[in-house]
């Protein structure tokens, strides 16, 4: 076994949401330690934290400058080698920035930036650095999502002529209809969210895994947003009909105020000779879908599956995994890439699709802001 990567977190702390899923993630397949962090804003709550997960506290750090001069004065081999951003919005740039700049590896949350701009610059530090920059769209990391890809590669679809993804939760709702409320959450805070809520958080995932699936690129959009409230600066759901090519055209739906909905992310891809369905819910099946023979089911695990699939299962067939193995699964990617060992492209998601999503969300808000109309992609 090689020797763990060493690994400092950004953010995640125990108030977060989406940090316990990057720590067990990065366990799962035994590629990582943490050696250094700054959990919170706050020196004590990191402290406080590291105590409480037990990650020894000489390298829980008062904040991110404070971390990045003092790992640069250990011995290359104790120094953190790879950083995971798990921060609100704004501080994925500033961050992953200077992180590359200084030679750490990045794996960063997603939306990548702020916006295109943002974008763009981050992608020039990376190409100058030579370092991994891994963006965690987790979902591509199911064995079944990773078989979708890989079936349509293979053109067992035909040519594709429809795409269908949607992204319905309902959190929102307890928050955005009470206006004391709405005004204090940072994810509907342009200055720390960025420019758009619903399609900014969760239409970039769906976005993601459409071009993910299909191996296209959408290249023009025309979007409907939902602010809900005159004061609400922030979309909060938003309808974006997408053209892929000249007969390949799609939808991509995705609310914060589907009432009731959980994690409803779900994706269907149709083409000349048949479809696939999947659903996030239950993301041990994907199915195949055939005008003239019955429904297929596919599971993880099977040898009838494709390499970049079953390298994403760790058990038989029969033995749920599920969004911790996702995540764990864009982990592992990112190892082989840290180590420089071979690896699928399909094994993590890049910078390109963190240019791809930010282009995404900005032509999102534009089409809506002029009025509903087309605009073209980059
Ligand atoms: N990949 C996914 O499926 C997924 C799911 C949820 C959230 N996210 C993304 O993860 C990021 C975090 O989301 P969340 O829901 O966990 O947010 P959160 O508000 O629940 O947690 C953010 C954490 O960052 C810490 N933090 C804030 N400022 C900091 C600073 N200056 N230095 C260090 N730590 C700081 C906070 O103390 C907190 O622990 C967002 O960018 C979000 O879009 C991704």
């Amino acid at each position: 076994m090689p020797k763990k990567i060493r690994l400092g977190i950004l953010g995640g702390g125990g108030d977060s949401l989406i940090g316990v899923l990057h720590r067990v993630a990065s366990f799962i397949n035994d590629n990582y330690e943490i050696v250094g962090a700054v959990f919170n804003p706050n020196h004590e709550d990191s402290l406080a934290f590291a105590r409480e997960i037990d990650i020894p506290t000489n390298r829980i750090y008062k904040d991110f400058d404070t971390l990045v001069e003092e790992e640069l004065k250990l011995p290359e081999d104790e120094r953190i080698q790879v950083c995971s951003i798990q921060t609100p919005n704004f501080l994925h740039f500033p961050m992953a920035k200077k992180l590359l700049e200084n030679g750490f590896h990045v794996i960063c949350e997603k939306p990548m930036t702020m916006n295109y701009e943002e974008a763009k610059i981050l992608q020039e530090t990376h190409k100058k650095s030579g370092k991994v920059f891994a963006l965690t769209h987790t979902y591509t990391g199911y064995p079944m999502v990773r078989q979708m890809r890989e079936m349509i590669k293979a053109g067992e679809l035909g040519k594709i002529h429809k795409v269908d993804a949607r992204y319905y939760q309902g959190w929102i709702n307890p928050i955005i209809h009470d206006k004391e409320k709405r005004s204090s959450v940072w994810r509907l805070d342009p200055k720390k969210a960025g420019i758009s809520s619903c399609m900014g958080d969760i239409g970039v995932h769906a976005f993601n895994m459409v071009e993910y699936t299909t191996g296209l690129k959408v290249r023009s959009l025309l979007c409907d947003f939902n602010y809900l409230y005159e004061d609400n600066q922030m979309d909060v759901d938003g309808t974006v009909l997408i053209r892929m090519g000249d007969h390949v055209k799609g939808v991509i739906r995705s609310s914060q105020v589907a009432t009731g909905e959980e994690n409803g992310l779900a994706i269907a891809i149709y083409g000349e000779k048949g479809g696939l369905r999947w659903e996030q819910e239950n993301p041990n099946f994907l199915y195949r879908l055939s005008d003239t023979e019955p429904i297929q089911v596919y599971k993880p695990g099977h040898a009838y599956n494709s390499e970049l699939s079953l390298e994403g299962t760790k058990l038989p067939p029969g033995h749920p995994e599920g969004i911790f193995d996702a995540m764990a699964n864009i982990y592992k990617g990112a190892a082989k890439a840290i180590r420089g060992e071979k690896y699928n492209d399909g094994e993590f998601p890049t910078m390109e699709d963190g240019l791809r999503g930010m282009n995404f969300i900005e032509n999102t808000v534009a089409s809506h802001k002029k009025g509903n109309v087309w605009v073209n992609m980059d």
